[in-house]
């Protein structure tokens, strides 16, 4: 199959390809979906088909309106109506109870539930209108891998599986939206992002659980797709935790006879003088930029196929640093440089 990529003035175009039942990968705020008409049983089953993606891990909804997830969501809680107010569009992904049969079990995993989303990107908000149905996206990579900040990462993945793509260049934030359960009681986030705990619990005044994220192996996890493989490049990744520890970090490179990556802030690498077979590979300058390009630089170095080691600078775990370091983690199966 022939992958088009769509520039952001031929929406119509794309558009007609979702009414079609096909698949079209599309750009947000945090990285690229692969969209597909969530009204569409068999459009929905062909994106499990494309990434190689387990059929109990359910899929996000993606609305461009409070409308289309009262249609299909029981009524929303006051906390949820605030936090809409307060953060779509933007990545913040919310999970309601459905009305009963609203969507697809290929949709929702089979659970009672379903994940709602509001993408901040123009582009794609006016794909959504424009082909008048809710789309489906989970990340538009192939299952395990690191999810797609650009055409180019989705293209590498999919081209030849997927109809289309909608081109708007890389995305701002980097990684996936924060997913937060409001399905129960005690509202919970099952997977970190840009929107943090701590700006959640101030718009809607209550505590928010943030322990279910660190599922551990023997746990069930609340989120299906936790236990999964994630994030992972072909070469190995290694935490480093401290500023101080990246001269030894680099004197092991060195000894290494195989080409190491280096991913870390223009600050490391100015005042760190790399070995010659090292590559680097920039985080800018903050926790911004570092999670804007971690999966970027994940993926940079799968395509040096010489590169079976990387280092990685750590971040501090709090603000968008939560949601950047549950990602360093899984792409690095939790394995630090330890000197
Ligand atoms: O930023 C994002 O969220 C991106 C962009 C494309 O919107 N999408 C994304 O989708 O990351 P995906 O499918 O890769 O991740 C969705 C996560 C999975 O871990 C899934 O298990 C969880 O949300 N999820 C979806 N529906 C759920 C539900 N009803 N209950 C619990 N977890 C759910
Ligand atoms: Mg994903």
């Amino acid at each position: 199959m022939e992958t088009k990529v769509f520039t952001t003035t031929e929406i119509s175009a794309a558009a007609k390809l979702l009414n079609e039942g096909q698949l079209v990968a599309f750009p947000t705020e945090t990285v690229y979906g692969l969209g597909a008409d969530a009204t569409n049983v068999d459009a929905v089953k062909q994106v499990y088909l494309a990434k190689g993606r387990p059929s109990d891990n359910p899929l996000i909804v993606h609305v461009a309106d409070v409308e289309t997830v009262e249609r299909f969501a029981q009524p929303l809680s006051e906390a949820a109506k605030k936090l809409i107010k307060a953060f779509w569009p933007g990545p913040l992904t919310m999970i309601f109870k459905l009305k009963p049969g609203a969507l697809a079990p290929e949709v929702t995993g089979g659970l009672e539930t379903a994940a709602f989303r509001n993408p901040d990107n123009a582009a794609t908000i006016d794909l959504i209108r424009t082909a008048q149905t809710p789309i489906v996206g989970p990340s538009a990579n192939t299952s395990g891998k690191p999810s797609p900040t650009t055409a180019q990462h989705v293209l590498h993945d999919l081209k030849g599986k997927i109809a289309g793509i909608l081109d708007d260049g890389a995305t701002e934030v980097g990684v996936e939206s924060t997913v937060l359960d409001l399905s129960t009681d005690q509202p919970a986030i099952l997977r970190p992002g840009a929107v943090t705990a701590e700006a959640i619990e101030a718009v809607i005044g209550m505590p928010v659980q943030t322990e279910l994220h660190h599922v551990g192996a023997t746990e069930v996890p609340k989120a299906p797709g936790m236990k999964y493989k994630h994030y992972a490049p072909n070469a190995q990744v290694y935490i480093v935790d401290r500023t101080e520890d990246w001269p030894q970090a680099l004197k092991w490179a060195a000894e290494q006879k195989l080409q190491i990556g280096v991913m870390a802030t223009d600050q490391i690498l100015s005042v760190n003088q790399l070995p010659a077979n090292c590559e680097r590979f920039s985080l800018g300058s903050d926790i911004q930029s570092a999670s804007r390009e971690l999966f970027a630089g994940l993926r940079h170095f799968d395509t040096e196929t010489e590169i079976k080691d990387i280092l990685c600078q750590s971040f501090e775990n709090k603000g968008l640093g939560v949601a950047y370091m549950n990602r360093l983690n899984k792409s690095a199966g939790q394995t630090h440089f330890s000197v």
